[in-house]
């Protein structure tokens, strides 16, 4: 694993520069530190520093081929330069920001970092203990990334999945419906897909390290059954298993959300998909009376 550490103007002046602020340490000692501990997490770095802006556009260009992710201590171009936050955004490579002040407590203009918008993670205030913070936080996070990466597989439902389907329905079923306001509606699984019929069309599982985690149900034109585990999202599982469901269905191809489910609104956003239609209607009910919801219909066309 292989990173490269930026750093921008004026930390050459580290030990000079202003020490109530920055330390005694000079330069030298941070290079040090940085290559100290990168020996200890066995990665690798190599180090930069430079005073000019479009030099750290270039080498943050350069990095694409070489790296595996940039931690960067953009300094005072942190609260100034689009073109650095536009390069971290180009490259894609993971990246950490790192200051050794924390700029959150000094003047007002220093809060706002636009290089931070492209990072994945922020390490301020800590000295150069922010610089190893970021190396371990990174090496971690490629890890994970890796494992992950090779540990998803998506493929048609089988009869052993059942179960799993009932407790990943019954756990996200219930966190949608308290997000809505509508826990009262809430029916486990059995009832659910009896009533709705979950295997009229094909359903698809999303499985990590064997385990499902995710699964979908659609028709040519419509998804009717969407869910990620509570615990499992924000991992792009979602994503991966709407990719799935593009390959194997028509446009317009088009979901139903209830109103006030915004994170489900805005992937369906995200992925191209628009608002269609509006509809107030009875949701599964609980044992007595029905409850009536309004559902959105978005679709992806052409
Ligand atoms: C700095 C904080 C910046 O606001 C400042 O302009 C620097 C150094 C830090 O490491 O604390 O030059 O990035």
């Amino acid at each position: 694993m292989k990173f490269l550490v930026l750093n921008g103007p004026n930390l050459n002046l580290l030990g000079v520069r202003e020490p109530g602020v920055y330390g005694s340490q000079t330069y030298e000692d941070l290079l040090a530190f940085l290559m100290n501990s990168a020996k200890n997490l066995s990665v690798d770095v190599e180090c930069r520093q430079t005073n000019h802006e479009g030099v750290l556009v270039d080498w943050i260009q350069e990095a694409r081929q070489s790296y595996d992710g940039i931690i960067i201590n953009p300094a005072a171009y942190t609260h100034t330069s689009i073109a650095i936050l536009d390069a971290l955004l180009a490259v894609k490579l993971p990246a950490v920001e790192v200051h050794l002040s924390d700029t959150q407590k000094r003047e007002a203009f220093r809060k706002q970092s636009y290089a931070g918008l492209a990072c994945q993670k922020t390490f301020q205030g800590f000295g150069f203990e922010g610089y190893r913070l970021a190396m371990e936080w990174l090496k971690h996070h490629l890890e994970q990334k890796n494992q992950t990466g090779n540990a998803i597989e998506i493929r048609p439902y089988k009869d052993t999945d059942w179960e799993h389907l009932q407790r990943i329905h019954d756990a996200a079923r219930q966190q949608e419906l308290a997000r809505c306001g509508y826990l009262e509606g809430y029916t486990n699984l059995l009832a659910t897909f009896e009533e709705e019929n979950l295997f009229e069309g094909q359903v698809a599982v999303l499985l990590l390290h064997e385990v499902p985690r995710g699964f979908v149900a659609f028709t040519n034109h419509e998804i009717t059954w969407f869910y990620v585990e509570p615990g499992y999202q924000r991992r792009g599982f979602g994503k991966k298993l709407l990719y799935y469901t593009l390959q194997h269905t028509k446009r317009p191809l088009s979901v139903w959300v209830l109103h006030g489910n915004l994170p489900a609104i805005s992937f369906y956003e995200s992925m191209g998909f628009a608002f269609m239609e509006e509809k107030k209607g009875p949701l599964h009910r609980s044992q007595s009376q029905p409850i009536y919801a309004i559902g959105l219909r978005y679709g992806l066309m052409g």
